[in-house]
């Protein structure tokens, strides 16, 4: 049986779901997105992220790390959740020796992983160290609520015939607090995607963390910023690294993700807000950049052009890092527990 028909099965018996509970299904069953054998996160795959694009996003991000372990000293440990492929991990292990754990949900990426890390199923229970986790946050399971009348109502998933659709809810306690206070003021009509699951996420790690800092990347914005978007909502569906079709059309065959809402999330104690480009440029990589359009004018200039197409690829993907409009525009929060060298 399908993973839709499974879902429809799932309401017909026990009435519409939650918007959650139909994005858990469609990206972490057996069947779904994530849960299949297949890798998601590289660059065949459907959508392509900084560590995808060049190993000098870990390369680079292992000098936070030394720099966190500076600070805080041993036992020291590098996590790092949603490793996906490992194209993180990979190049920061090169740079720096360091303890280093895999967390993933997907059994594919966890196959892969184990042949050069260890992968555990869920977070330590006590951390030291430095935790990782990019384009984590914007897939798990979020409720979606829209503004109706001046007031709030949730969109759960229903049946109309055998097709799934929106349907109307009340909304639940835990929604309409989030929503008053981190969605902002969303005009009438506005889509909201309700990022309980991301919050208590980050909330876990920061109670768990004895010294140390989590790095939390993705794409998204402040809430006030995000409200021009709220017409329509920032929900959306990837697949072979294009927009895919609408989130209740393909449940299981495409990404399905939103904004990440940073409002939410910030105001942990310790907690910082960055932007890509600053974060990685702070940390030497726009130095590098310029190192590597100097290594490739000398390549041109040797009549090395083997060596000048070399360096101009990872000058490239170098770029593309930083790129303001693209990757560079990601958002990088920072929470330091234990120290604060105000770096
Ligand atoms: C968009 S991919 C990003 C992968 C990788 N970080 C990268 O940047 O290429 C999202 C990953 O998060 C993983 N994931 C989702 N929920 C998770 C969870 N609760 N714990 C660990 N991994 C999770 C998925 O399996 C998937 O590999």
């Amino acid at each position: 049986m399908s993973l839709k028909q499974r879902i429809i099965d799932e309401i017909s018996s026990l009435g519409p779901m939650p918007f959650e509970r139909f994005m858990e299904i469609s990206l972490y069953d057996d069947e779904g997105f994530f849960g299949g054998e297949v890798l998601r996160s590289e660059k065949g795959g459907d959508f392509l992220t900084s560590p995808e694009v060049s190993p000098l996003f870990g390369d680079t991000l292992a000098r936070y790390v030394e720099m966190v372990r500076a600070e805080i000293g041993e036992p020291f440990q590098l996590i790092e959740v949603a490793a996906g492929s490992g194209s993180l991990l990979r190049p920061l292990l090169e740079r720096i020796d360091v303890e280093a754990v895999a967390v993933e949900a997907s059994p594919a990426a966890r196959k892969l992983l184990s042949q050069f890390v260890s992968v555990m199923d869920d977070l330590p229970f006590r951390i030291r160290g430095v935790v990782i986790a990019n384009e984590l946050v914007d897939n798990l399971p979020m409720a979606l609520a829209q503004r109706v009348d001046g007031e709030w109502r949730e969109r759960w998933v229903g049946l109309d015939d055998s097709s799934l659709v929106f349907v109307d809810a009340p909304p639940r306690p835990q929604v309409v607090d989030w929503l008053q206070d981190y969605a902002g003021e969303v005009s009438e009509g506005g889509w909201v995607e309700v990022q309980l699951a991301a919050r208590s996420w980050l909330t876990e790690v920061v109670e768990r963390l004895e010294a140390g800092a989590i790095l939390v990347i993705d794409y998204g914005d402040s809430a006030e910023n995000l409200l021009t978007r709220r017409q329509d909502g920032t929900l959306r569906t990837y697949r072979a690294h294009h927009l895919g079709p609408h989130p209740l059309d393909e449940p299981g065959e495409t990404d399905i993700t939103a904004d990440v809402n940073f409002t939410a999330l910030i105001d942990l104690p310790g907690a910082t807000l960055h932007r890509q480009d600053d974060f990685l440029s702070h940390l030497g990589l726009r130095h590098r950049l310029a190192e590597l359009r100097r290594d490739e004018l000398e390549a041109a200039r040797s009549g090395d052009e083997m060596e000048r197409l070399r360096i101009r690829a990872v000058k490239t993907e170098a770029e593309t890092l930083l790129h303001p409009r693209g990757l560079g525009d990601f958002r990088v929060l920072e929470v330091r527990v234990g120290w604060n060298r105000g770096n």
